[in-house]
């Protein structure tokens, strides 16, 4: 076959989403417990050369545009300058971007930007310390913070936050958050919770929705519509007390974008998943260690997406959370 990622419901993958590695040196509580999870045996994360090449089959052969890393957290992975180097190099060059707690990212900021990184995205659920310890069971506020600050100098920009609210956990956050990306100039998101940590306990009675979150923010700023073109992108938009400055919802549960979605996902053991909340992968790695040629691996590619469920069914009866958690996904 040739030509880029379709599906049988006619949506085209042009976003690629590369996750690293599965371990994280954070503990959210809605993502992974406080003694971690079973980590995947090293000999079944991709090496580098072998995310690289995958990363340039999408690129070249399938139409890949945008390129993101997430984890688990992307910045435990030794190699990321390099990788994020090989793709940036690539022909189209896609646009590369990161998602990462941060932690670390004081010290590579300036060598991801000179690899070309473009930008990163930073999960942070609260700016105060003690409920950050709470959240994350580890006491690391202080150096999240100042892996902003350094993407923000290094050039990463724009910078975005991603915030998810629990009830009765973080909900008071919502306003010091947005007080404090609005004071440094970073783009702050909430994001509704998704069923899709370890454990299994999201409950629907549990969830913050965007009409809960919204609320909660009109009662100290004024939000209006933004008016710019969202496209396939997650979150929705609102200037805040007239702008320029925005906060963006991402309301993944009460108002789904499934129907616009430009996303395939390649795990750290190099699974293709063509969603999220996909029941099936396709097995790259297998295929590419038996020595399969860059156009049988992209032929597999294809085929793996034209499957691509509708929508993720999180509000249907009969839904089923997917076997892996969200951090040996990558979100
Ligand atoms: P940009 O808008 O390009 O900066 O990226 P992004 O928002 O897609 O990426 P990010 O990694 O920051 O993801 C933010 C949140 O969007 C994640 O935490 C998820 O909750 C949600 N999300 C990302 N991808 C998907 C997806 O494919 N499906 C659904 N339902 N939610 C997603
Ligand atoms: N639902 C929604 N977002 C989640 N994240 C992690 N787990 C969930 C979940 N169950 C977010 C993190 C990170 C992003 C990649 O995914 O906050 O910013
Ligand atoms: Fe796309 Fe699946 Fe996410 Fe919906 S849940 S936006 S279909 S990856």
């Amino acid at each position: 076959g040739s030509g880029g990622l379709v599906d049988r419901h006619g949506r085209v993958a042009t976003d690629l989403r590369v996750s690293l590695t599965d371990r994280c040196n954070l503990r959210c509580t809605y993502c992974m417990p406080p003694e971690g999870l079973d980590w995947l045996p090293k000999v079944e994360v991709l090496t580098d050369d072998e995310i690289a090449r995958l990363v340039r089959i999408g690129v070249e052969q399938l139409g890949i545009r945008e390129v993101r890393f997430t984890g688990g957290e992307p910045l435990l992975r030794p190699g990321l300058v390099g990788i994020v180097a090989a793709a940036t190099a690539l022909h189209p060059r896609p646009e590369v971007s990161l998602t990462t707690n941060a932690i670390g990212l004081a010290r590579v900021a300036p060598a991801l930007a000179e690899a070309g990184l473009d930008r990163i995205n930073c999960s942070l659920d609260t700016v105060d310390r003690d409920r950050f310890k709470q959240l994350t069971h580890r006491d690391r506020l202080d150096d999240v913070l100042a892996g902003l600050a350094a993407a923000q100098r290094a050039g990463l920009t724009p910078v975005k936050v991603n915030a998810v609210l629990m009830k009765g956990l973080n909900e008071e956050d919502a306003l010091p958050l947005l007080d404090f990306c609005l004071e440094h100039g970073y783009e702050l998101r909430f994001i509704e919770q998704m069923p899709l940590d370890a454990h299994h306990a999201w409950t629907r009675g549990e969830m913050v929705t965007a009409e809960d979150i919204l609320e909660r923010l009109s009662a100290a700023h004024t939000l209006t519509p933004d008016s710019e073109e969202r496209g396939s992108a997650p979150a929705e938009r609102w200037l805040v007390d007239g702008g320029p400055a925005t906060v963006g919802v991402i309301a993944s549960v009460t108002r789904s974008f499934c129907g616009a979605c430009d996303r395939t996902r390649l795990t750290a053991d190099g699974q293709i998943r063509n969603c999220l909340f996909a029941r099936e992968e396709s097995d790259l790695r297998t295929a590419m260690r038996e020595g399969a040629t860059d156009q049988e691996l992209a032929d597999r590619w294809r085929i793996a997406t034209l499957a691509k469920l509708p929508g993720h069914g999180i509000n249907d009866p009969s839904y089923l959370q997917p076997t892996r958690p969200m951090s040996a996904i990558g979100g």
